[in-house]
């Protein structure tokens, strides 16, 4: 194993931006090579603060020897365009949530990623929680038995300042969709890693609690999935004050409840005579974006970014690659259009995906 640290570059300095430029503090073979921002105030302070180069150029960005990784921190309309510049430069990519907002954007990038020979890593931080896979191992030793049904919830606030803090903000071209899209896409992300893949949506999306965005902030979309189990999704950004996620999971043999992160349930027919299975809470989160965008927990992305070390260092992908981050947002697509058309959606053909809205 080399004892070489790895070059990161930050394209974009807002929220998100500012969580990698801290958390790559803990990433032991990492440091933060440049900041990149298109405001030079913004990028200049984070520079300041974390010791590292700043710079309001992308290309001279691409350009640096001593740029191994690219973390994209931007709109997420944005995020394809510059993963793609960046793989052609021959750097490996760790994009944001989600891995762009249309599918054939996205599609690009992963292809880009492959045949430029550099690695992609999607941020999907919830999935890495002791509590989700705790959950996937009782489905996958079988544990759960038969998936029945499969259920996830998105039940959080953010204000009209909040939309109105960012231009790009509950936009369809650069945020891609609202309660589902942007703050719901790691709910959706942990009840397909768990219950697997989806065949086929119905659903409804409304803007009903906001004056002066373009995107839903109520959602609500049943779901078949490929294994024969039926679910829901609900999401919306009008959950005053903030509430929680929930995932359910209901197996022919047993059931698990993550509530924000959190296992607060979990019982198993085979294990009960021996109590292991009363319910039981792994892991509190101390802190939750439910009504604050910026209080964000500090582990998943540490763990991603040393996974993508550990990638590049192994030859290996990702643990959230490229074709993993797709698995959400062609969900989402689906329900958006669904909700635009009326009619159930089957996954699997991105045609079906309209480029209007
Ligand atoms: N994983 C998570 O939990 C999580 C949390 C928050 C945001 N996100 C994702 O991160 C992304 C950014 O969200 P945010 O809340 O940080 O947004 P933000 O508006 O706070 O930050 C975006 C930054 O990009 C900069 N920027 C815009 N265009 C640019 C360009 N062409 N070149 C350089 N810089 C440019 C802006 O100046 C701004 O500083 C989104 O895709 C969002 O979905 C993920």
């Amino acid at each position: 194993m080399s004892n070489k640290k790895y070059g990161f570059a930050i394209i974009g300095g807002g929220v998100i931006g500012q969580t990698h430029a801290d958390r790559l503090l803990s990433v032991e073979k990492g440091k933060l090579a440049v900041i990149c921002d298109r405001t030079e105030a913004k990028a200049k302070s984070i520079a300041e603060k974390y010791e590292s180069d700043w710079s309001t150029d992308y290309d001279a960005v691409l350009a640096r020897e001593d740029v191994d990784i690219v973390n994209i921190c931007l709109p997420s309309g944005m995020h394809a365009q510059y993963a793609i510049a960046a793989a052609k430069a021959g750097k490996h990519v760790i994009t944001e949530k989600p891995i762009d907002i249309s599918a054939e954007n996205a599609l690009a990038m992963i292809n880009a990623c492959r045949e430029a020979g550099v690695k992609l890593g999607v941020i999907s931080q919830h999935r890495l929680q002791d509590s989700t896979q705790q959950v996937k191992k009782d489905i996958e030793s079988g544990k759960l038995g038969k998936l029945i049904i499969g259920t996830g919830a998105i039940n959080w606030y953010r204000s009209q300042d909040y939309y109105d803090s960012g231009s790009w903000r509950g936009t369809w071209a650069f945020d891609g969709g609202g309660a589902l899209m942007n703050q719901g896409v790691h709910t959706v992300d942990v009840l397909q890693y768990l219950m697997g893949p989806v065949e086929s949506v119905h659903a409804h999306c409304e803007t009903l609690g906001h004056d002066r965005i373009e995107v839903e902030d109520a959602a609500v979309a049943t779901l078949r999935f490929k294994n024969g189990a039926i679910g829901t999704i609900v999401a919306t950004t009008c959950a005053y004050p903030g509430l929680s996620t929930r995932v359910e999971i209901f197996g022919q043999d047993g059931s698990a409840v993550i509530e924000s992160d959190t296992l607060v349930y979990r019982k198993i027919k085979a294990e009960e005579e021996n109590e292991q299975s009363t319910a039981i809470a792994i892991k509190h989160p101390t802190v939750s974006t439910a009504a604050d965008p910026t209080a964000i927990e500090a582990e998943g992305h540490i763990k991603q970014m040393n996974d993508m070390i550990e990638a590049i260092e192994h030859n290996r992908e990702p643990i959230i690659n490229g074709e993993e981050g797709y698995k959400p947002l062609e969900i989402i697509l689906a329900i958006y259009e669904s909700a635009r058309t009326g009619k159930t959606i089957t996954l699997g053909n991105k045609s079906c995906f309209s480029t209007s809205r």
